[in-house]
């Protein structure tokens, strides 16, 4: 095949790696794979040698993968030299520096590049969080200095980070990110500030769990936990902080804080502690978690965490659900196919069947898709008895509440609750943002009560947030967490504040990514595609704010400002303008993308 010639969809033919560790060695291969010279530059003649037999060894394991042909390695390994004298740069259109994250020795570098280079050679930087533009003030040619931020590992990932400071010229932008989709990567643009998008708004959500960890508000195992299974991240924040190297992480949101002044960048202190005592994370053995042995990823089970000890649960055999919404006939269907006999209490019998009715359906959906037989579907709604009387609940073990998010009706029903039900009954909300408590003092028993913190779609989502008040009596707390495991669910215990684990620490994410937008830093398209390709997040969050619904999270988002009184939880004003507009995701058919037109 013979290749075009257009500059501006193949540019830079000869390309020079300065610096070939984890990154530079990656993104050696990744040029040469695309047919392009490489010319690897490294600091001496032993750490030349090094990073050949590294790259030697690397290709060789993608030989023994069948992701190349040992031919085509044969080929690739001939495109690229390795040597240690940074003036064989010259000869290079494009020159990738991937040297150690230090201000100082990367200017140096540029330099000596910008005395080296003709005038025309397009110098970048992989750096993560230093300044593009203070790096490039180094050369003579700002205008043909940018960043190529790269993620790691790089043959696996596909997101390359293209860095425009004030100073870079277009053209070379864009030829940039021709070459990055050239090498088979998917190039988005952004501006020079510390943490460019994916970090940006990456670090700031791992800083936030870190200080919930150390805040002792949830244990790292139900951070992590509630964070896959509640939002179906690839994986939980400390387990992440730990393989990225807290060391790495807490110089990254340095780098932030320094820039935005904004304290929910300041890294936690726990970030400091740990750096100090050595614990990096994976590849010192320790971090937030032990693991078997330096650079393993596997935890020793236990290790450093804290030790529950758990009074014994009350018996549940009858479960009382109120609603007959969404939520409502989730959960009974969670508790019916579990084998409880259910009563399914709404405001009126007419209501109370329409749930079952809705039901009933979910149930031959399973059915249908093969997840049921037609003996389980019997069998569960058979266990469920519709009332339109609450005085029904009386004989209930456990009542949960699903009824509207609005308190003074909460209040109303928990009051109505502690008349009819048994003494010794459990009473729990499902609320996703008021106060456990507020439910709980409308009550004469408020160790009774607690949260029940179910996700939407309940039959398909495994966490349970279990939020346990000031009142709430251990034994209440057991009884739950026993009938989450027994139902099938995933729970997590956290204390009653706003947002529980995954909307505190999810909604600040969405929310900065709003204000990213604002800024104009970034677009709709390019933040989304950032954070998948770059987190493995199975949606952006643009995506995700249309489908929750921008008021719903604006809602979340003004309780959580509310409670914490932290500035930089104050919503976007961007997102406060949608919603006043109807704007409200794809309910409405328009949200930060038109879906009406799609
Ligand atoms: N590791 C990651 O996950 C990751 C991801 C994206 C970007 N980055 C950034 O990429 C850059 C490189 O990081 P890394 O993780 O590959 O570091 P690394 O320590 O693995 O590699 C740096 C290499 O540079 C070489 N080097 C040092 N001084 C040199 C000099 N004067 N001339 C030539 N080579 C020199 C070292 O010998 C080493 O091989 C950093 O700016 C880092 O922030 C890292």
């Amino acid at each position: 095949m013979t290749r075009s010639q257009d500059p501006m969809e193949r540019p830079f033919s000869t390309v020079a790696v300065v610096g070939l560790g984890t990154m530079g060695a990656g993104v050696a291969v990744a040029v040469a794979r695309s047919g392009r010279r490489v010319i690897g530059i490294e600091a001496n003649g032993d750490s030349a040698a090094r990073a050949l037999a590294r790259i030697a060894e690397t290709t060789a394991h993608d030989v023994e993968r069948g992701r190349i042909t040992a031919e085509e390695r044969t080929e690739l390994l001939a495109r690229i030299t390795v040597g240690d004298r940074l003036d064989t740069a010259a000869a290079a259109d494009l020159v990738i520096e991937e040297v150690p994250e230090q201000l100082e020795l990367k200017r140096e570098i540029f330099a000596e590049l910008d005395r080296i280079c003709p005038a025309e050679t397009v110098l970048a930087t992989g750096t993560t969080a230093l300044s593009v533009t203070r790096i490039a003030a180094a050369t003579s040619r700002p205008e043909r200095v940018l960043g190529l931020h790269f993620f790691n590992p790089v043959p696996v990932m596909k997101l390359v980070e293209v860095v425009r400071t004030v100073l870079t010229a277009p053209q070379v932008a864009e030829a940039a990110a021709a070459f990055a989709r050239d090498l088979g990567k998917e190039p988005v643009a952004a501006g020079d500030r510390a943490g460019f998008v994916v970090n940006g708004l990456l670090f700031a959500y791992l800083n936030q769990a870190a200080s919930m960890f150390e805040s002792k508000y949830a244990t790292r195992e139900d951070i992590d936990a509630a964070m896959r299974l509640g939002c179906g991240l690839p994986m939980g924040p400390l387990a992440l902080l730990d393989l990225i190297g807290v060391d790495t992480a807490r110089t990254v949101l340095e780098a932030m804080y320094e820039q935005s002044r904004d304290r929910l960048h300041a890294p936690a202190p726990i970030l400091g502690q740990l750096v100090a005592a050595g614990l990096l994370g994976r590849k010192s053995g320790r971090g937030f978690y032990t693991y078997e042995a330096p650079g393993s990823s596997r935890v020793v089970p236990g290790a450093g965490g804290a030790e529950a000890v758990r009074v014994a649960g009350r018996d549940v055999r009858t479960v009382g659900v109120c609603g007959s919404g969404t939520m409502a006939t989730g959960i009974v269907e969670v508790f019916a196919k579990a084998g409880y006999t259910v009563l399914l209490a709404a405001r009126s019998q007419q209501k109370a069947d329409g749930a079952k009715a809705q039901l009933a359906k979910s149930l031959e959906r399973s059915v249908t898709k093969g997840r049921l037989s037609a003996e389980q579907r019997d069998a569960a709604l058979a266990l469920v008895t519709p009332t339109g009387l609450y005085t029904d609940l009386a004989e209930a073990d456990l009542v949960v509440e699903a009824v509207a998010e609005d308190l003074a009706v909460k209040r109303e029903l928990f009051a109505t609750l502690d008349k009819i039900c048994r003494p010794g009954a459990v009473l729990a909300t499902t609320t996703s943002s008021l106060p456990v408590i507020s439910c709980a003092t409308a009550t004469s028993r408020p160790q009774d009560v607690i949260g029940m913190h179910f996700f939407n779609p309940a039959p398909a989502m495994k966490l349970v947030e279990v939020v346990s008040t000031v009142l709430t009596a251990p034994d209440v707390t057991s009884t739950v967490l026993d009938l989450c495991a027994k139902v099938r669910k995933h729970p997590v215990e956290c204390g009653d504040r706003a947002g529980f684990i995954v909307n505190a620490l999810l909604f600040p994410y969405l929310n900065d990514a709003v204000r990213m937008l604002q800024e104009h830093y970034a677009t709709v398209d390019d933040i989304d595609t950032a954070m998948k390709l770059g987190c493995g997040y199975p949606m952006g969050p643009f995506e995700l704010l249309d489908v929750v619904g921008l008021d719903v999270s604006l809602t979340i988002e003004q309780v959580l400002h509310q409670e914490f009184r932290e500035p930089g939880l104050a919503a976007a004003p961007l997102l406060e303008h949608l919603v006043a507009a109807g704007c409200l995701g794809r309910k409405t058919g328009r949200g930060f993308r038109d879906h009406a037109r799609r």
